[in-house]
């Protein structure tokens, strides 16, 4: 058994920090760190599921464009990082979960500016979850309506994600399991995922890539998967109402996959039970994932 501290860390974990590998405990990233600070950096959440990294690759093709975004270059090459990813699986034995990963600007005195000749700080770690057999994905989940207070460029995949942690602490008050922001009742995203809706007509429907959202990696796998089935899916915005009245909704994320939504604000959405299509779409997601799990590397 591992052991616990009042913040649910498992101390018994390996993480990784500048170069090294160590034991949580003894990881140490300094007080200027700029991510620290300002807020001043980015991330990724790759699934790992049967021991193996899920849609990756293009977890680390949108972690270089957020980078972009902010003037950083990647700090190794994508193959260099993914042997680190899977050293780490490796030494947590993890079997099911996430490999979070950081890059900020690195260690410099609090100038606003970009500081010079600064060694960016990269940091690994996995958490163990629950996925495949998750109960929240036998139930469906319930969401708490919640104005999007972010700014203007949550396509970058940004550490500072104060407005999600309003957002889904006031999910969690309510005793819901996600927020679902929007933005004068047009629906952005959820706290951490993406959402989609199944409307009257039985059409797949969700908002577009733009500045407003997080280009979801879960998202377009579903988006892809689905148009392979031949369901018909449009990317178009739709609003709180469309989300009352539609068939079904879900989430898809990094963390969740695919679940279904039953409830919104208290009304239940689709009969209160996890919808035809929600089922379908985790069950195709989570064959794909374990395909990529189980493919030679
Ligand atoms: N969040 N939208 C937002 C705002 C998110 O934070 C996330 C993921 C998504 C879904 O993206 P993806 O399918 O690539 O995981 C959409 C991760 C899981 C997190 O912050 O824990």
């Amino acid at each position: 058994m591992s052991k616990r501290n009042p913040g649910g860390l498992d101390l018994s974990r390996i993480v990784y920090v500048n170069g090294a590998f160590q034991p949580e405990e003894e990881a140490r990233i300094s007080v200027f760190d700029r991510g620290f600070i300002f807020a001043d950096g980015i991330y990724e959440v790759s699934a790992v599921i049967d021991g193996g990294l899920v849609d990756n690759d293009a977890h680390l093709a949108r972690l270089e464009r957020s980078l972009r975004e902010i003037d950083l270059a990647m700090p190794a090459s994508k193959e260099e990082i993914v042997r680190l990813q899977k050293e780490l699986i490796a030494r947590n034995d993890l079997n099911e979960g996430s490999v979070y990963l950081q890059v900020t600007r690195g260690m410099a005195d609090r100038e606003f500016q970009f500081p010079k000749d600064v060694k960016p700080s990269l940091v690994m770690f996995t958490q163990s979850r629950v996925m495949i057999e998750d109960p929240a994905a036998k139930t469906g989940i319930r969401l708490k309506s919640v104005p999007d207070i972010r700014w203007a460029r949550r396509d970058i995949k940004s550490v500072a994600l104060l407005a999600q942690v309003l957002a889904k602490q006031a999910a969690a008050a309510a005793g819901c399991q996600e927020a679902i922001m929007h933005e004068n009742g047009v629906v952005t995203e959820g706290g951490s995922s993406s959402i989609f809706i199944v409307n009257e007509d039985g059409q797949i429907v969700t908002r577009p890539n733009s500045h407003a959202i997080l280009p979801g990696i879960t998202r377009q796998s579903v988006i892809r998967l689905a148009r392979e089935e031949n369901l018909s899916i449009e990317e178009r915005s739709f609003t709180l109402d469309e989300v009352f009245a539609a068939r079904e909704c879900f989430v898809t994320s990094a963390t969740s996959l695919v679940k279904a939504v039953v409830e919104v604000d208290g009304k239940m959405i689709g009969g209160g039970q996890p919808g035809p299509m929600a089922r379908r779409l985790r069950d195709i997601y989570i064959e794909a994932a374990r395909a990529q799990a189980s493919a030679p590397v």
